[in-house]
């Protein structure tokens, strides 16, 4: 890696022969990238494409920060390298983990979070001295770079660094020996290969520079490994790694005092100047870029090319990274006066500088580049100059001007409410000579892990945290935690969220639910999305990319969620609409939450009244359509509950609160996620109100899209309903209704009348003869046949009307299967109807039975005509005991 800070104060041992700088080959940024590699090409290299940006080969790093990383692999088994050796240009990052030049950016000279850098490798192929003399050549031979300007540095015991540089004939005097710190190469801290390095070096000739003399170059002797506990030990085959930043280079070629006055910079700043004068913004006309320009050119540039290997905005890992960066950039621009979106405009102007095709991906993802960072641009934009003026009110407050300290609650409103990474923050308090009290806001206990109050943080790249497969008999149950978490699941009546996530390999996992396995905690319960039976299998498929520590894309349901929160924001205003109209302070008693209703209880002792319903719901009916944004605020719960603000007294809080306000109409006490502006609510429609228990009642309504879906549902049967009725209006089948329901009525009392009548008519057939029972008395019966038509309703009513006009005859009625017999006990002592059905189910199959003046039974073959009474019923009746 480049290191500032070595050779500093010039040439110590006085020999400087210079070379006018006119003698210099100009090389613009794309010739050098060519006469890298083509030079490289012709030693025997093959030319390898630019890795990603993200190091899809090695977990431990945010980015790919030097361009050996894409060859690690081959450094410790040389014999699995498809070539022994290699050159690239490869882009590097480094703005995040080890190697992080994010916060020096725009204030030196170098320092860049995106750079190129210009590579050569072997891999076991040629060693140290051809790697000293290929250089060599190239810097003298190729750029023609003038002896007189370069030395070299060696590690201190390295004798065989410093003899090989001696046989390319340089003098002693321009070989400097340093020390591990400075010439010893590796990755970071970590585990991985490593070996002593030389490094080359330019003379500037400036001595008003901090680094008169440049690190150009630098040739690592990859020959050891670090273990994890921090062995050194020897490779078993020796590795050539080096780098040259090409914006170094192009500065030292195109003779430019800093990296941000070559011409990749020069397009881009030039641009830069043109669209804030076309915004009416003043400009510099310097050379040399200001500050904020070099911030804005550099972290342009590395947006563009991260969003290009397919990072997004988020608020986790690379995502966050890359958030911060376009956020600072347009702190940057609003610190020069550009308050509205430009970003984009900037994006021909890059393309200017990559006029050779280097990274095709910059042209063919324009359109999706330019998109996230438009998106994410307008996005922060909004919230910019509220969270800056609340930052200058912090400035200008008396209280907070002693300590010079912005407050924890303040730092984490700019990021919660307003965007602003921690490190924006710390910018500008440091600007101010102010600080943040990082340790505070920490201690504060409102972590921002749940970051779903944010919808555009829905979408977003997560780590997975810890993860847990139960066995519940035959069923496996997965729940994992991931941080960031976008999705709800905290309760407080709101239904949680589901959605999906997706893993590193692409596989897909359905959210089913959220909840809190405990205080502080975010749960999430997970299946295959593809529905795959076998869990345990699938669990064992994405095994590698479901542990902690991986990373994934999470997707919220947005409509659920959406709903949800239109019903959330409802329940508040509820709440406050009922206070409004019943003029008492009802207390909330539970409420559910969920995306197409809403559930309200409360108390009150008595039903509430039409008037005093149709009261409530214009109120919140009103409220809505005049609209109004809904504040979040975190304060102390004391002086929340001070300020007027509603507190459920079921639910349990801790220091600090969250408020939910819609200023002038409800002030609330609240984890739940709700609209961004109560307009969302209307129509607001009371479905019922019921009770729930003594003194509580319970209130079901619907909002905003799910009320007119109710509507609509609601409607959607009328016009068959207008067709039916052959009405007109709704008000006119309401007429028509009641006149058909009136006529139904009279119709029905008529039938009731002719029922009646056809019941007490004559006789419809029959035939007296006499029984002999068990007792051995007689009695006299008469058999009717019963129209088949009339059901076993009119049978009943035909036996009571002749046990009581013909009441000396015991009576048998048939109709089909159905056989009654009727007895009227006055007149007929021996006998009753229970036991002539039986005489007669002794030589006619079937069943039944009854009292002593009503019987019924079923016959099991159906009689229907005379002829079947005269062989089956009379023959039976007539039979002896
Ligand atoms: N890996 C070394 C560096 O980053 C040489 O390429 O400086």
């Amino acid at each position: 890696m480049y290191k500032v800070g070595i050779l500093r104060a010039g040439p110590r041992r006085g020999l400087h022969i210079c070379q006018p700088a006119r003698f210099i080959q100009r090389l613009s940024s794309p010739e050098l990238r060519s006469r890298f590699v083509d030079y490289f090409e012709k030693q025997g290299h093959t030319r390898v494409k630019s890795a990603s940006l993200i190091p899809h080969n090695d977990k431990s790093l945010l980015f790919t920060n030097a361009g050996m990383v894409p060859f690690k692999e081959y450094f410790m088994k040389p014999d699995t390298a498809p070539y022994s050796a290699a050159t690239s240009v490869q882009k590097c990052m480094r703005a995040g983990g080890k190697h992080n030049d994010l916060d020096n950016v725009g204030y030196t000279p170098r320092h860049h979070t995106f750079f190129e850098m210009l590579g050569n490798f072997s891999f076991g192929g040629y060693g140290k001295q051809e790697a000293i003399a290929l250089s060599w050549r190239f810097l003298l031979e190729e750029l023609e770079l003038p002896l007189s300007r370069l030395r070299v540095t060696v590690l201190e015991n390295d004798e065989e660094g410093y003899q090989l540089w001696k046989k390319q004939g340089l003098p002693d005097e321009k070989i400097v020996r340093c020390g591990m710190e400075d010439n010893f190469w590796s990755m970071g801290d970590g585990e991985g290969p490593c070996g002593p390095c030389t490094e080359i070096f330019w003379d500037t000739m400036d001595d008003s520079l901090d680094e008169r003399w440049l690190e150009i170059w630098n040739l690592v002797f990859m020959e050891n490994y670090r273990t994890a506990d921090g062995k050194l030990t020897k490779l078993p085959t020796p590795c050539i790694d080096t780098g040259m930043g090409l914006e170094r280079m192009a500065s030292v070629l195109q003779d430019k005092r800093n990296n941000f006055q070559i011409d990749q910079f020069r397009h881009l700043i030039g641009g830069l100047r043109q669209v804030l004068k076309s915004k009416n913004v003043a400009v510099s006309s310097s050379d040399d870029p200001t500050a904020h320009e070099k911030i804005i050119a550099d972290h342009f540039r590395a947006m563009c090319f991260l969003i290009s290997d397919g990072v997004v905005p988020s608020n986790i890992g690379r995502g966050y990274v890359l958030r911060r960066i376009i956020r600072r950039a347009l702190r940057s621009a609003h610190q020069v006066g550009m308050n509205e979106p430009f970003l984009t405009e900037l994006y021909p102007h890059l393309l200017e500088g990559f006029v050779d095709g280097s990274y095709p991906e910059l042209a063919s993802r324009a359109s999706s580049i330019c998109n996230v960072v438009a998106n994410e641009e307008a996005t922060f934009l909004t919230t910019l100059n509220r969270g800056l003026s609340l930052l200058n009110n912090v400035f200008t407050h008396p209280d907070h001007q002693k300590s010079k300290t912005i407050p924890p609650d303040v730092a984490f409103q700019l990021y919660d409410t307003f965007g602003f990474p921690f490190d924006l923050t710390l910018i500008i308090a440091q600007e101010k000579g102010w600080t943040v009290d990082m340790k505070e806001w920490r201690n504060m206990n409102i972590l921002p892990q749940f970051t779903g109050y944010n919808h555009d943080l829905l979408h977003q790249e997560s780590q997975i945290v810890a993860i847990e497969a139960t066995k519940k008999g035959k069923k496996t149950d997965v729940t994992l935690s991931i941080d960031p978490c976008p999705f709800y699941g905290l309760g407080g009546g709101q239904i949680p969220d589901s959605g999906s996530l997706t893993l590193a390999n692409g596989s897909q996992w359905h959210v089913l639910d959220v909840f809190q396995p405990y205080e502080g905690g975010i749960a999430l319960r997970v299946a295959p999305a593809d529905g795959a039976k076998n869990i345990d299998r699938k669990l064992e498929q994405d095994k590698e990319f479901l542990e902690a520590g991986q990373l994934v894309q999470t997707s919220v349901d947005l409509e659920k969620r959406t709903g949800a929160e239109v019903h959330h924001t409802a329940t508040h205003l509820l709440n406050a609409g009922l206070r409004a109209i019943l003029k008492t302070d009802i207390v909330q008693a539970g409420s559910t939450v969920e995306p197409n209703k809403l559930r309200f209880d409360f108390t009150y002792g008595k039903p509430l009244t039409p008037s005093q319903l149709d009261a409530i719901e214009r109120w919140i009916n009103d409220a809505s359509k005049a609209g109004g944004a809904t504040n979040v605020q975190h304060m102390k719960l004391t002086d929340a509950v001070e300020s007027g603000a509603i507190a459920a007294f079921s639910e349990k809080y801790g220091e600090m609160v969250r408020v939910i306000e819609v200023p002038g109409v409800s002030r609330e006490l609240c984890g739940g996620t709700h609209v961004d502006d109560v307009r969302r609510l209307y129509p607001f429609k009371i479905l019922n109100e019921t009770s729930v228990a003594a003194g509580t009642r319970r209130i079901e309504a619907v909002a905003g899209l799910a009320c007119i879906e109710w509507y609509k549902k609601t409607y959607e049967p009328v016009p068959d309903i207008l067709k039916m009725l052959r009405a007109s209006s709704t008000k006119d089948a309401a007429a028509k209704l009641e006149k058909s329901m009136q006529q139904t009525r009279d119709i029905q009392k008529r039938l009731d009348l002719v029922t009646e009548k056809l019941a007490t008519a004559g006789e419809v057939i029959v035939h007296p003869i006499e029984t002999q029972l068990e007792n051995n008395t007689k009695v006299p019966v008469r058999v009717h046949l019963i129209d088949s038509d009339l059901d076993a309703g009119f049978m009943q009513k035909r036996a009571n009307v002749l046990k009581e006009t013909q009441a000396g005859y015991a009576h048998v009625l048939l109709s089909k299967n159905t056989i009654v017999v009727a007895v009227n006990t006055s007149k007929i002592q021996d006998h009753t109807a229970n036991s002539i059905l039986r005489h007669v189910l002794k030589s006619v199959k079937g069943g039944g039975g009854g009292q002593a003046e009503y019987a019924q039974g079923r016959l099991a073959e159906a009689v229907s005509d005379m002829d079947g009474i005269e062989s089956k019923i009379i023959p039976a009746l007539k039979a002896r005991a």
